[in-house]
């Protein structure tokens, strides 16, 4: 090549590749330019280079300026390509500012949870402690160590659905009674709270799971008094003035037994659906423990004496809140749970 040529070569590389990058439609076009004119491995400019390397020594001066000035050319319109080609694209997608976040979702408390927490909070300051069982129970903590006689018909009051071998699924929290006194000595007091099941159909106060908390209270010298005095108190606590009864009841592991009404939330004692029309809405049984019981769990009945309850939360929530139909806190509906966020 002569000089002549190399200069020719120089300039039409400058031309051409001035209109390539011109001609450039977006930044990906661009780059794709940039690598055929100014790429280091097969660029056109860098095969200029080596075709400089080439020429005669005296031509070289001459021919590095010819090749120089292609390069600073195009490295000019390069830039000024891609400055325009950024000032002409779109804005990236218009962000609206003044769009409310959207509110996160925190969830919320179920209303037994609610109604729990704050029954344990009560019997907390009583010293009250949690203790819980297992959901699967045997028929000996569930019923036998309980004072039911076997094939007693006493049973039937809690329809009762077995599992394989002879576990069943725990119809009540009673069994933590037992399982708690035969764990810790007298004196002791507690809560536990839990799941029971019961062949039961759903109607507007039954279902055939739910929640219950037991509360047992043992020592020496413990009377129908304590309970008494002990219930009406939580009553107070978590009712406030509405008023509470004890009607007398019969538990084949309670003697003597009473269940404690409250007025029913719904229609303050008119009678409604929810209360079945009596203006009272059962929460709890309770009573004085059977000896049987404390001689279950091996303590000495003449010696230690102690008094038992059962509560429903899910009841004591629909005469809490006014929910009138139990099912509702079975149905995961968000619309209503969403009524017990804090
Ligand atoms: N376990 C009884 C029930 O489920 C309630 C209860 C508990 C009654 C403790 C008396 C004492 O119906």
């Amino acid at each position: 090549m002569t000089l002549d040529e190399f200069r020719g070569a120089a300039e039409r590389l400058e031309r051409e590749g001035v209109a390539a990058i011109s001609a450039a439609a977006d930044a990906a076009a661009l780059a794709a330019a940039r690598t055929a004119l100014l790429g280091r491995k097969s660029g056109k400019l860098t095969e200029l280079m080596s075709a400089l390397a080439k020429l005669p020594a005296d031509a070289r001066r001459d021919a590095g300026a010819a090749v120089n000035k292609a390069k600073q050319a195009l490295e000019a319109a390069l830039e000024a390509r891609a400055s325009a080609l950024a000032a002409s694209a779109p804005a990236a997608a218009a962000e609206d500012l003044t769009m409310p976040a959207r509110r996160t979702w925190r969830g919320s408390k179920h209303p037994v949870t609610l109604v729990l927490e704050e029954v344990i909070a009560i019997f907390r300051e009583l010293g009250f402690t949690v203790a819980t069982g297992p959901e699967a129970e045997t028929e000996w903590y569930n019923f036998s160590a309980l004072n039911f006689p076997p094939d007693h018909p006493a049973m039937d009051m809690q329809d009762t659905l077995y599992l394989e071998g002879r576990a069943l699924l725990r119809t009540h929290t009673s069994p933590v009674q037992v399982r708690t006194l035969q764990a810790y000595p007298p004196p002791i007091r507690i809560l536990a709270p839990g799941n029971v099941y019961r062949r039961d159909f759903f109607d507007a106060s039954h279902a055939p799971m739910f929640a219950q908390v037991e509360g047992m209270a043992v020592d020496e010298g413990i009377t129908f008094a304590d309970l008494k005095a002990t219930l009406t108190h939580f009553a107070n606590r978590f009712f406030g003035a509405t008023k509470t009864r004890f009607r007398p009841s019969y538990f084949p592991f309670t003697e003597p037994s009473a269940e404690m009404d409250v007025q029913c939330g719904v229609c303050h004692g008119a009678g409604c659906s929810a209360c079945k029309g009596t203006g009272w809405i059962e929460i709890l049984g309770s009573g004085l423990m059977h000896p049987n019981v404390l001689r279950a769990a091996g303590l000495d009945a003449d010696k230690f004496s102690g008094w038992a309850f059962g509560m429903g939360p899910g009841r004591v929530a629909l005469a809490r809140y006014g929910i009138p139909d139990i099912r509702l806190l079975y149905d995961s509906d968000i619309a209503f749970l969403e009524q017990f966020a804090e």
